[in-house]
């Protein structure tokens, strides 16, 4: 098993191999001797695959587990499903010592995180997570929180994990929707920062190995050992999201209005790729991205099975991004590659932003 470095105040290590989630008892316990207790936050599909070969390996380190078993998808991600994981707590008579282990996606991860980040004032917490979203993103770097019926998101707080366990043998029977919809945070760190990345993705797709990739556990590995280390990278530079790490947000303002509009029909990494099209064509129309790059950014995600346009209107995506909690005073940040691996944050008047989006529409 490989470990990752995050030099985050606390660290802590990513690890990442196959079978990992067998020796998720032991690294806790080596990693905190004092916790007794784990309660494992985890959602209705994720729990019927996972959940038995988890506790078995908590059981066997003498944890004493509890379960908040939430149903799948982004409807529960809201303040009453926090308020029932702080009640199995202190039910079970959870301590300061104790800790909160995630199980799942994005919406364990970011809930479990929150739930431990506010009770009793903070607890640890471990994640596992199981689709390839969450262990190339959103498991790493202590973003937490809940979606208000005002928006994605919009209540949480920074709470860095004491150690990420990522077993990429479960992305072999991730069902191929959400493997593929993982692949657009991939694409994102790809254009935003990594010509490496982006070389073997683009090998990937020419060599015909895009479908296949699934069944590939060495080029699995590889690929989310390299996504780790970029998002480590951004978030040990700027932990709390006032800097560099806005550049994360690469197609997600104009993504989430997408997936907030479908009413979370849509899946978030397909919108993010949705946006990230969006984008990437109006960055060209205004001369802030030159036209083959912008065509070999939309090529490849297509090739990963991902949409790169949608309906919205730039009216749509102006009033959807001043909800937003990347609105920042009267502007919003938009984030722009300017080159392959390379990427700015622009800030933009809501007028400027929607002259903007027109552009690549009309273009
Ligand atoms: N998912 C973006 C971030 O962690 O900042």
């Amino acid at each position: 098993m490989k470990g990752i470095f995050v030099g985050t105040k606390p660290s802590y290590k990513v690890i990442i191999g196959r079978d990992a989630i067998t020796q998720v008892g032991s690294l806790i316990k080596r990693a905190a001797p004092e916790v007794e207790k784990v309660l494992i936050v985890s959602d209705s599909t994720v729990a019927a695959l996972y959940l038995e070969k988890l506790k078995k390996s908590l059981t066997v380190s003498k944890l004493e587990t509890s379960e908040y078993v939430f149903e799948a998808g982004e409807q529960s991600k809201n303040i009453d499903s926090i308020s029932g994981m702080w009640g199995v707590m202190a039910e079970a008579g959870f301590t300061r010592t104790d800790a909160v282990v995630t199980l799942g996606g994005g919406v364990a991860t970011d809930m479990g995180g929150f739930a431990a980040a506010t009770f009793l004032r903070g607890i640890k917490v471990f994640h596992v997570p199981t689709s390839l979203l969450a262990m190339v993103d959103a498991a790493v770097g202590g973003k937490t929180g809940i979606d208000l019926k005002e928006g994605k998101n919009l209540a949480g707080a920074f709470w860095q994990p004491s150690m990420v366990i990522e077993d990429t043998a479960l992305l072999e029977s991730l069902p191929p929707e959400l493997f593929t919809e993982g692949m657009g945070e991939v694409l994102k760190h790809a254009f935003i920062m990594d010509t490496e990345l982006f070389a073997l993705l683009k090998d990937i797709a020419e060599s015909g190995k895009a479908a296949d990739l699934q069944k590939d556990p060495e080029l699995l590995e590889k690929l989310v050992s390299m996504n780790v280390s970029d998002k480590v990278e951004v978030i040990t530079d700027d932990t709390l999201d006032n800097g560099r790490r806005q550049t994360l947000n690469f197609g997600h303002t104009v993504g989430h209005v997408i997936e907030r509009n479908s009413n979370f029909s849509l899946a978030h990494g397909v919108c993010v790729a949705k946006g990230m099209g969006i984008i990437i064509d109006a960055s060209v129309a205004c001369g802030r991205l030159d036209a083959e790059e912008g065509e070999k950014m939309k090529d490849l995600i297509k090739a990963f099975g991902l949409p790169v346009t949608d309906d919205i209107t730039p009216e749509e995506a102006v009033s959807g991004a001043m909800n937003d909690k990347k609105k920042r005073g009267g502007t919003i940040s938009v984030i722009v590659v300017t080159k392959i691996g390379t990427s700015e944050i622009v800030k933009m008047t809501p007028e400027e932003y929607q002259e903007f989006l027109q552009k690549g529409r009309t273009a």
